[in-house]
């Protein structure tokens, strides 16, 4: 699909149908998620990939999801090692001391990762969806129930699969309207 049809299809999704996934569209949807810049080039993400009905449910408990998405994906971020990567030879500050880290890049990365993951279930007919946090969200219990290595952080759960449009309730957020580009650009100043 055309990148600017592709982009301005991308819906937030929250209704799917039971047809499950082929495995060849989910295999390039993940290859091409991997193509996310990364701060330092750490490659700090990594997705566990769920289809299994049964794990599908649990993960669908623990995250009082709504969606009962054929294929649930969770990107997990690993803060460790980007600052290991930071205290290699050519990232390290004089004083041997890592860079102050205003802003969290791990964070950043993974919204990268996630949005070709977006971009790209729309290009292949799919729609995916960040679940909402509609229950409490506890990465502890995910990391627990998804044997989720201690450094890594899940931020959250990826639904994806063929959008059920007569079933899907867009969020009522959106009747915030979208904020015009006179606002979203501040031109040479603020
Ligand atoms: C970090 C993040 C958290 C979100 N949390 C929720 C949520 O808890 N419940 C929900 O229904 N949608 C949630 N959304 C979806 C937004 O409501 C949605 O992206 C926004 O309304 C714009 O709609 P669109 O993505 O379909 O263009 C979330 C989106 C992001 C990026």
């Amino acid at each position: 699909m055309d990148f600017t049809r592709t982009v301005l299809a991308r819906r937030m999704i929250r209704a799917f149908k039971p047809n499950p996934v082929p495995r060849e569209k989910l295999k390039r949807i993940l290859s091409l998620a991997q193509h996310y810049p990364s701060a330092g080039y750490s490659q700090e993400v990594t997705y566990v990939v769920i289809t299994n009905k049964e794990k599908r449910e649990k993960v669908r408990k623990l995250r009082d999801l709504r969606s009962d998405a054929p294929v649930l994906l969770i990107p997990c971020v690993s803060e460790n090692i980007v600052h290991d990567r930071y205290r290699e030879p050519d990232k390290i500050r004089s004083g041997g001391k890592e860079i102050d880290w205003p802003i969290p890049f791990w964070y950043f990365d993974v919204g990268c990762s996630c949005m070709l993951i977006f971009l790209a279930a729309v290009n292949e007919g799919l729609a995916a969806g960040f679940a909402g946090s509609v229950g409490i969200f506890n990465p502890g219990l995910l990391r627990k129930e998804l044997g989720i290595p201690e450094h890594y952080e899940p931020v959250g759960v990826l639904s994806l699969g063929y959008p059920d449009f007569g079933k899907d309730i867009p969020s009522p957020s959106l009747k915030r309207g979208r904020r015009s580009l006179k606002d979203f650009i501040h031109r040479e100043e603020w």
